[in-house]
């Protein structure tokens, strides 16, 4: 079944607006006055977005949407507000709203609403309802590889981990480079990008997997690259709902999809790292890394992120100035989960526009993004030579 106003419902108890959107598509838009009403509607079978209005774009009043999630997960449930802030998207992400639309509701809204969710309604429908979470059914993971503190590694992690995926036997791997500004993963790959991010971002209202699929730059390892915008003034073009979806569209065919960032703690990476299966945080040997990456898992608990998804991946683990692993572990709360240490070779296979896992791959740092692959499969390396090699999925 596909979308269409029939299996929509707009839900306030505001009475000018549900005149309003009672007046939209020649009055055939079903309207409700409360949650409970639309839950009902859900027990009929035949919804499947829910257009809530601006009394519950609020906070305090989220917590309600939460509940029809729960009634069928598959659900997609839009937001009007009369502003959307960073706050009110990143709260309304936290229970499961898909997107948040600027007031007044109009019927191009809910029409560019309807194409835009309607290949992910489908996508959750194959596995039909009440099969456990919905939302990650037939879609690819998202890793994010992050870090507090440029220069960390993050590039050079997410670039050698997605070649290293692609050697997967049947593994699709996008890497997006969701370094707005410096993004550098076309460099270090030596690949020139006909099409970048901002192209995907101008065709948002008609994205989907195969128009992705045009815009994604290929590596010779079978790796698809979204590239960063060209220069730092075309980041502002990308809304984090736009990357977001961008993001979505690709995990619909990708088994795979490696995100590389810039070393900012703020809305974008927060919404990325909401929308991750797993966040690879990426800690350089030296004390002011392991301090803002300490700064950053704190800031993260706060704000109620599930920092169980992060896993510790050590860089330069062999530095000279060395801390112990356990006072960083102990500083982190947290395990580290893969090595990498630090081989001049790096910087040349950067220059040379290599991941080193091709041009040296027996080199001791090679076999350190062999570990952080290893983490992303799911395999600890100390069970890797039984499971090498063959493709699993979570
Ligand atoms: N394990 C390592 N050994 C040697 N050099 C490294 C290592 N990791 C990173 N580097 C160097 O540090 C530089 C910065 O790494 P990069 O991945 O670009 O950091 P980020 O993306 O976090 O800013 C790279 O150009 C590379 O030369
Ligand atoms: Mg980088």
């Amino acid at each position: 079944m596909s979308l269409t106003e029939n299996n929509l419902l707009v839900v306030d108890d505001d009475d000018e607006f549900i005149d309003g959107a009672k007046r939209l598509f020649d009055g055939r838009l079903p309207t409700a006055r409360s949650i409970s009403d639309a839950l009902q509607a859900i027990e009929s079978g035949t919804l499947r977005m829910v257009i809530l209005g601006p009394s519950y774009a609020r906070e305090d009043m989220l917590d309600s949407v939460r509940t029809l999630r729960h009634q069928d997960p598959a659900l997609i449930s839009l937001i009007v507000a009369d502003s959307v802030t960073a706050n009110l998207l990143r709260a309304a992400m936290r229970v499961g709203v898909s997107d948040v639309l600027e007031a007044p509701l109009t019927e191009e809204k809910i029409e560019q609403a309807i194409s835009q969710f309607s290949s992910d309604m489908l996508q959750l429908r194959r596995g039909g309802p009440g099969s456990g979470g919905g939302e990650s059914v037939d879609r690819g993971r998202v890793i994010t590889v992050m870090s507090a503190k440029g220069g960390a590694g993050k590039t050079v992690t997410a670039t050698n981990l997605a070649v290293l995926l692609a050697r997967e036997e049947g593994a699709k791997v996008a890497l997006v480079d969701a370094d707005l500004q410096f993004g550098d993963v076309c460099l270090v790959l030596q690949l020139e990008p006909k099409f970048t991010v901002v192209n995907a971002a101008a065709e948002l209202h008609r994205l989907d997997s195969q128009l992705v699929e045009s815009i994604l730059t290929p590596h010779p390892s079978g790796l698809k690259v979204l590239a960063a915008p060209l220069e730092p003034a075309f980041a502002d073009d990308i809304t984090t709902g736009g990357l977001l979806q961008i993001i979505d569209v690709i995990s619909e065919r990708y088994d795979y999809v490696v995100v590389d960032t810039a070393s900012l703690l703020d809305e974008l990476l927060l919404s990325l790292l909401e929308r991750s299966d797993q966040v690879l945080m990426v800690v350089d040997m030296d004390l002011p890394s392991v301090k803002n990456a300490k700064l950053a898992l704190e800031t993260l608990r706060l704000l109620k992120f599930p920092t169980n998804k992060v896993q510790l991946v050590l860089n330069r683990s062999n530095a000279k100035a060395r801390l112990d692993d356990k006072e960083i572990e102990g500083a982190l709360k947290t395990q580290i989960s893969a090595r990498i240490p630090s081989e001049g070779i790096v910087a040349a296979s950067v220059n040379e526009g290599r991941p080193v896992v091709e041009s040296a791959p027996k080199s001791k740092v090679a076999r350190g993004f062999e570990e952080v692959a290893q983490v992303v499969l799911g395999h600890t390396p100390s069970q890797a030579s039984s499971g090498r090699g063959v493709f699993r999925r979570n």
